[in-house]
C-alpha cells in the first residue's frame, strides 16, 4: 500500500462546522495540502457531523456528559485523537474548556480560532461585546492553544469593520467569511513546515510573529448599502 504522506488533521467541533467545511473544501481544492483524518464532536446530531459524513470523513461523538469530570473526558478525547495519529489538531467551534494535561499532550500542534481581535474579548459573545463597546472594528484570531482560555500565541488575525446597524448576526457572518480564509491558511503554513511554536513563540518562515499574529489582508471592501 502506498504510504500516505499528506499531513493528517483531526478537527474538533461542537456545532455548525462552517470552519470544518472550509477545511474540507481547502483539502479538496489543494489550497490545504493535508487530509482530515477524523472529525470529533462532543455533541450528537450537529451539522458539522453531517458535513463530515457528506465528505466521507470518519467522525465520532464523544459526549462530555457521559464522563464524571473534565479530566476523564479530556483523557478519552486525547486518546481518540491520538488514535488517528494527527500532525495537527484543529479546534473549530469546539465549545469545551480543555485541561492543561490535554493541552500539554498536543503542545505546539493544536490551534484554535476565536472570533475577536485577541487579546480583546476572550470567552463568549465577542461580537455583542464589541458592538456594545462602540468598537469600529472586529475580527478573528487563529492561535496556538495553551492552557490559558483563548490566550495562546496568535498566528494570524483578520479585521472587519463594524458597520452602522450591525447586530451580532450581521457582524458574525462578516467575520465568518474571514475565518474560512485564515484558518485553513494557518494550517497550510503549519503543514508546509513554515509555521511552528518554539518555546512559546510562533515563528513564520523562521521569524517570530508579532504579538497579535500576522495580519490577513482581505481584498474585500465593505459597505452597509
Ligand atoms: C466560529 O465563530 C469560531 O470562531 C468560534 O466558533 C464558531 C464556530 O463556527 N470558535 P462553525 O461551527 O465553524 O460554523
Amino acid at each position: 500500500m502506498p504510504h500516505n504522506k499528506r499531513p493528517q488533521l483531526v478537527v474538533l467541533i461542537s456545532g455548525s462546522g462552517s470552519n470544518l467545511q472550509a477545511f474540507i473544501d481547502a483539502s479538496k481544492n489543494g489550497s490545504l495540502d493535508a487530509d482530515i483524518a477524523a472529525v470529533i464532536s462532543n455533541k450528537a446530531g450537529v451539522m458539522g457531523l453531517e458535513r463530515a459524513d457528506n465528505a466521507g470523513i470518519a467522525n465520532e461523538v464523544i459526549d462530555h456528559k457521559q464522563f464524571a469530570d473534565r479530566e476523564s473526558f479530556d483523557a478519552e478525547l486525547a486518546d481518540r485523537i491520538e488514535s488517528y495519529k494527527p500532525d495537527l489538531v484543529i479546534l473549530a467551534g469546539f465549545m469545551r474548556i480543555l485541561t492543561p494535561e490535554f493541552v500539554d499532550r498536543f503542545a505546539g500542534r493544536i490551534m484554535n480560532i476565536h472570533p475577536s481581535l485577541l487579546p480583546k474579548y476572550p470567552g463568549l459573545h465577542t461580537h455583542k461585546r464589541a458592538i456594545e463597546a462602540g468598537d469600529t472594528t472586529a475580527g478573528v484570531t487563529v492561535h496556538f492553544v495553551t492552557s490559558e482560555l483563548d490566550g495562546g500565541p496568535a498566528i494570524i488575525q483578520a479585521e472587519v469593520p463594524i458597520l452602522p446597524g450591525d447586530d451580532e448576526d450581521t457582524l458574525a457572518s462578516r467575520v465568518l467569511v474571514q475565518e474560512h480564509q485564515i484558518y485553513p491558511l494557518a494550517a497550510q503554513w503549519f503543514c508546509e513546515g513554515k509555521l511552528s511554536l518554539n518555546d512559546g513563540t510562533p515563528e513564520l518562515n523562521g521569524e517570530p510573529l508579532p504579538i497579535s499574529g500576522t495580519k490577513f489582508c482581505s481584498e474585500k471592501s465593505y459597505s452597509n448599502k
